[in-house]
């Protein structure tokens, strides 16, 4: 089986409906889901520095480069221009480290992460002021950045450029100065955050919406857990109308929430670290949703952010944090 549906991008290019996501995994468990995730047919990667794992997911594809079992116009790398990078000084060698790092030539896409940006130290890590906050910058723009990021398209570097966690009005802003508009907006969309308003104006725009935390980031309150945060988070398993669909039509929970999002036009990218859910979330294509049950998925909405980035404290300082 291969991920085999694709959506065209403003750019030109297709890109595959169904990624992985690679957030919060350690080397040994990346190396381990990329190659099961390639064995199984994902060929769309979506992946950021700030995740820590370029290097490992570059070996992996290396391997596989080297081995003829897959050739690079085949797959579909994305990675991200992180917060404490997110100028446009920054941008071409941002690029080239994440590049160096996945052993790549270039990029499908290459991603603004996110509206906000923080000062770097010296050596371009984030840099926290003494309360262990992130330090806002306040002079990057993002419509310079955004010019900026359009250069890596002529230069080769990436096929295509995005944005993320962009909302609607700092959207306006980019379209007006871009030459070349956003081929994505990456935000967070699952049945609890539908974010339809949105996902309609980027539709409207011919920008492709990609859906992250589509099964809802089950887990992530361990994580926030571990750095302190305790919030009580929803698990989109669980939810009674998605386990009667579900079993309806012989699908898992999650099946269901993924062709629910594919099914909108959306692309999607949960995240697996299992050889069996890995190919269960490729495998959403063999089932047809009824009107009335699209419509109980639809109304399921609650407006409830699972990623509101709280693992970055002092992120909320900044004039473009909006969530
Ligand atoms: P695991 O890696 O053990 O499969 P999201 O993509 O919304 O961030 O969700 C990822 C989380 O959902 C991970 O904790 C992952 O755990 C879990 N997950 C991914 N696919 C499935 C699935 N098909 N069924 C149940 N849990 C899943």
């Amino acid at each position: 089986m291969a991920s085999n549906q694709f959506l065209t991008l403003n750019s030109g290019h297709k890109m595959p409906i169904i990624g992985l996501g690679t957030w919060n995994a350690s080397d040994q468990e990346v190396e381990a889901s990329i190659d099961a995730a390639l064995e199984v047919g994902y060929r769309h990667i979506d992946t950021a520095p700030v995740y820590r794992n370029e290097k490992a997911i570059g070996r992996v594809l290396k391997r596989w480069l080297d081995a003829g079992k897959v050739k690079r116009e085949e797959l579909f790398i994305v990675t991200k221009l992180p917060t404490f990078a997110n100028r446009a000084s920054d941008v071409e060698a941002t690029i080239k480290k994440s590049l160096a790092d996945l052993q790549l030539d270039y990029v499908d896409i290459y991603l603004i992460h996110s509206p906000v940006s923080s000062v770097a130290n010296a050596d371009g890590s984030l840099k926290l002021d003494a309360d262990g906050l992130m330090v806002p910058d306040l002079e990057a723009d993002i419509t310079t950045t955004w010019t900026a990021m359009e250069k890596l398209v002529p230069s080769g570097l990436a096929k295509s450029v995005g944005v993320s966690n962009f909302d609607q009005e700092q959207l306006e802003r980019v379209l007006k100065v871009a030459k070349i508009p956003p081929a994505t907006n990456q935000i967070e969309h699952h049945v609890y955050l539908q974010q339809r308003d949105l996902v309609n104006f980027c539709k409207a725009k011919g920008i492709v919406v990609t859906a992250y935390s589509p099964l809802g980031s089950n887990g992530r309150n361990k994580v926030y857990a571990s750095a302190g945060i305790n919030r009580e988070l929803p698990n989109l398993f669980d939810i009674p109308e998605v386990k009667e669909i579900a079993a309806a039509h012989g699908k898992t929970p999650a099946q269901v929430l993924l062709r629910w999002i594919v099914d909108n036009g959306i692309v999607i990218i949960p995240k697996s670290l299992n050889r069996e859910r890995l190919k269960q979330n490729l495998n959403v294509f063999d089932f047809k949703l009824t009107t009335e049950e699209v419509a109980k998925l639809s109304a399921l909405d609650q407006n409830f952010r699972i990623c509101d980035w709280c693992l970055l404290p002092g992120a909320q300082r900044h004039p473009e944090y909006k969530f």
